[in-house]
């Protein structure tokens, strides 16, 4: 099998359905946030304040490559910016979460850990340059999609599902 890529937008539940597809499956999965810290042996967070994201960016590139060459069956779930890297399509079969700007708004308002979920995100800290971005990246989502899965106002097991579903086609 090839690798799965979930990309999407900040918030959009990219970790949660890679959570939930891992149940749902015999499949392996991994993040590439969680590559990044561990890599740096810091949080996301304190690699923007220290370093920028211009150096973050340039971590993704490098873990783009790692997974190119060393990483199969698995599914990968990404930071929202992760995309970009020139050799995405390359890793495997890529999935974008798709919801409104609105719908991920009142995804992460509505969680439990809200105020811990936005504080982490560093470019999620203004809800207008947020919208901002999401506009700007929406089409460019697009474009790098192989599957684009509507998500809004559907459970994460349906999500999953549908998923699961989609790629063994
Ligand atoms: C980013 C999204 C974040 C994280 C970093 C940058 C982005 O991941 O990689 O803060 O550029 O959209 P999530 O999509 O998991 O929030």
């Amino acid at each position: 099998m090839k690798n799965i890529i979930l990309i999407g937008f900040m918030g959009v539940g990219k970790g949660s359905t890679a959570r939930e597809i891992v149940k749902q499956s015999e499949i392996v999965a991994i993040d590439t946030d969680d590559i990044i810290e561990s890599m740096e042996n810091r949080r996301i967070k304190k690699i923007f304040e220290y370093e920028g994201e211009e150096y973050f960016r340039d971590l993704e590139k490098q873990v783009s490559i790692w997974l190119e060459k060393n990483v199969s069956n698995t599914l990968i779930s990404t930071g929202g910016g992760f995309y970009k890297v020139s050799n995405l399509n390359k890793i495997g079969k890529v999935v974008l979460l798709h919801s409104s700007f609105d719908g991920i708004y009142k995804r992460i308002v509505n969680h439990p850990q809200a105020e811990k979920k936005l504080r982490k995100r560093p470019l999620f800290q203004e809800i207008n340059k947020a919208k901002e971005l999401y506009k700007l990246r929406l089409p460019e989502y697009k474009k790098v999609a192989d599957i684009i899965i509507d998500v809004e106002n559907k459970s994460v097991e349906k999500v999953a599902a549908e998923i699961l579903k989609k790629v063994k086609k």
